[in-house]
């Protein structure tokens, strides 16, 4: 039985109890979020960020089209721009299959090029059955110039091919297409789709950029001094002011980022959906596995007073140096900065608390007002979590941010984990956290532990599940809450409890207790590990795969047979990207995958019936 006791008074529940962790992690700005259309678009692609990139990556030409890195280039952080010959074009193929466009709808052409004044550009949108839009011309005037133009789609397609075509030698750069209709028609703005999915949560809070993409590789800036660094810690002064002017990233997940979305967008995308901003920048010492503390002061002094900066950015008056440059992007009004984390998931935590604890102690002297979030490191217990924790309580911290993903029956076990939390504080920030896997059973576990979080929100104040968005063709990080590709996006079973709890928030805990033994108190039996049935009997050419036809079996098992497993008689290995039986006289084989990570996929039997069966 359960016992409410409507008159007792519980803890109060924010309204920023539940909130979203954005990292760009899964291609979720670039070709995701951010709604530009061309990839590679500043020829800033490079071996240095990846080795299968070059300048001209997702890039074909036809004629003579060549990077250059030159002293002709369009500004000096932006270095690479492209040099196409007269009768030349160059075509780009967008993310996925290619540019999305909608029949009917407009889409907004830009490009900086510098050739002789008379040259004509001109600019195509096609796919394989032919044109998309009418074709569009620009004439150029001289010098680096921006040349702008409006193309309406004719058909829908997934498969479109921007193109840009010269008639004398001409110099490219930042070639760009953004459908008219992004998310509150701002411009260089975000996919509308994917904006209004994390709109419908109603979260809190936005917790943004990373996750490990913030503290790892150099802490160095972008410039001559430092030798133009390509794998930099995530520094919010990269990303503002007009796009052309901010320098790309090789980021940890492998991918370059155009920094496209960047601070200014994030704070505007909060704003938009009325949720906290919450930006977490690096402690100057790197974690997810590059354990290094950087013993540079004058560094570390720099990082603290770009941290200053981003305040004055977020909430100084249009006036000041930095509320200057937001006014300039359009926003004049301040974005009422509260909460900023410093750090993610050190797993050197006296380090990072001597480095916190400068951070803290300059921020609070100039901005009294705003809570500087710690954190707890990579585990959710152990040595280095309890040093964390301990150095935090010691040095009277707010707030500390815990990450973890672990099985359903740990969210189910360990619903209680914050019933013996000390309420001295600090209080806790879950920034990470899921159950590995996208089916019912890993939301359903989801959902009970939340009911152990919102029991305990006298000490339990912000929660996110992590990450939120993955595109299905560029995946580094699953589970993930929402799903797309170029054309479309879809929930997870898990994106539907975290709606459910941010749009169902109360005011207030109702105590209660629980005389019933639950239906489920241990492990939950055949919870780890998806499995099937096939049969070959009957059938030739049995072969298991997703049931929604994504190939999880090429990209992400690589032919590694051994984690899979199967009982019967037959003999099973990967081919051609899925698991199949190949000398066909199993019969009844139950084939599992073993690894809780792909709990989110059905598996789907495939066969041939044999002649005569
Ligand atoms: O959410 C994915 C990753 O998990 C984050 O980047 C990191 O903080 C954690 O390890």
């Amino acid at each position: 039985a359960i016992t409410v006791d409507p008159d007792a008074t519980g803890a109060a529940i924010g309204d920023t109890m539940y909130g979203v962790f954005f990292e760009d992690i899964n291609r979720a700005a670039d070709g995701g979020l951010y709604a530009e259309l061309v990839q590679n678009r500043s020829f800033e692609y490079s071996t240095a960020d990846n080795a299968a990139y070059t300048p001209l990556t997702s890039w074909t030409a036809d004629g003579t089209a060549e990077a250059a890195d030159d002293a002709g280039r369009l500004d000096d952080r932006n270095r690479t721009y492209l040099k196409l010959a007269a009768g030349s074009s160059v075509t780009n193929a967008g993310y996925n299959t290619g540019i999305r466009v909608e029949r009917g709808k407009r889409y907004d052409f830009s490009v900086w090029a510098r050739a002789e004044a008379g040259t004509t550009l001109t600019i195509g949108l096609k796919d394989a059955a032919g044109a998309l839009a009418g074709a569009r011309q620009v004439t150029a005037e001289g010098g680096w110039r921006k040349y702008t133009a409006t193309l309406t789609a004719t058909r829908t397609s997934n498969r479109g091919r921007l193109s840009v075509a010269t008639t004398a030698d001409a110099a490219l750069d930042m070639v760009s297409l953004f459908p008219r209709d992004t998310y509150k028609g701002q411009p260089n703005g975000l996919r509308k789709d994917l904006a209004e999915k994390i709109a419908a949560l109603d979260p809190g809070f936005v917790r943004f950029p990373g996750g490990c993409l913030v503290n790892t590789g150099s802490m160095e800036d972008y410039s001559e001094a430092s030798g133009y660094q390509r794998k930099r810690a995530y520094q919010w002064k990269d990303t503002v002011g007009p796009v052309e002017t901010r320098a790309t990233n090789a980021n940890f997940w492998g991918y370059n980022q155009s920094y496209g979305l960047g601070y200014y967008e994030y704070f505007r995308f909060a704003e938009d959906i009325g949720a906290m901003p919450l930006p977490v920048v690096p402690a100057l010492v790197t974690g997810c596995g590059q354990n290094r503390a950087t013993d540079d002061e004058a560094l570390l002094q720099r990082h603290i007073q770009d941290t200053l900066d981003l305040i004055e950015f977020a909430n100084g008056p249009a006036g000041s140096t930095w509320g200057k440059v937001r006014a300039r992007m359009g926003h004049p009004e301040p974005f009422h900065l509260t909460h900023l984390a410093v750090g993610n998931e050190e797993n050197l935590p006296e380090a990072f608390y001597a480095r916190f604890a400068k951070f803290r102690a300059a921020i609070e002297a100039e901005y009294p007002d705003i809570t500087v979030v710690s954190n707890s490191g990579p585990d959710d217990s152990g040595t280095t979590f309890d040093t964390a924790w301990r150095l935090n309580r010691e040095g009277g911290v707010d707030l500390v941010d815990e990450h973890y993903y672990n099985s359903p029956e740990w969210f189910l076990q360990n619903n209680d984990r914050y019933d013996s939390y000390d309420r001295r504080g600090p209080e806790v920030f879950l920034g990470e956290y899921a159950s590995q896997g996208n089916a019912w059973r890993n939301a359903l576990s989801e959902a009970a532990y939340m009911t152990g979080l919102e029991r305990n929100a006298d000490i339990v104040k912000l929660a996110s599940y992590a990450p939120l968005l993955a595109n299905e063709d560029y995946v580094q990080w699953r589970p993930d809450l929402i799903w797309f590709n170029n054309r479309a996006s879809w929930n997870s079973a898990n994106y539907e409890v975290q709606k459910l709890f941010m749009n169902n928030t109360g005011d207030r805990v109702v105590p209660s207790t629980a005389t019933t033994t639950p239906a489920v108190s241990g492990p939950i039996t055949g919870a780890v590990g998806l499995s099937t049935w096939a049969t070959s009997a009957a059938y030739d050419d049995v072969r298991v795969t997703a049931a929604d036809g994504r190939s999880l079996f090429a990209d992400d098992f690589s032919g590694d047979a051994s984690r899979w497993t199967h009982s019967g008689a037959g003999s099973w290995s990967v081919q051609d990207g899925q698991y199949a039986q190949t000398d066909e006289t199993a019969e009844n084989t139950l084939v599992t995958v073993g690894d809780p990570a792909w709990q989110n996929y059905d598996l789907h039997v495939g066969a041939t019936k044999k002649a005569g069966k």
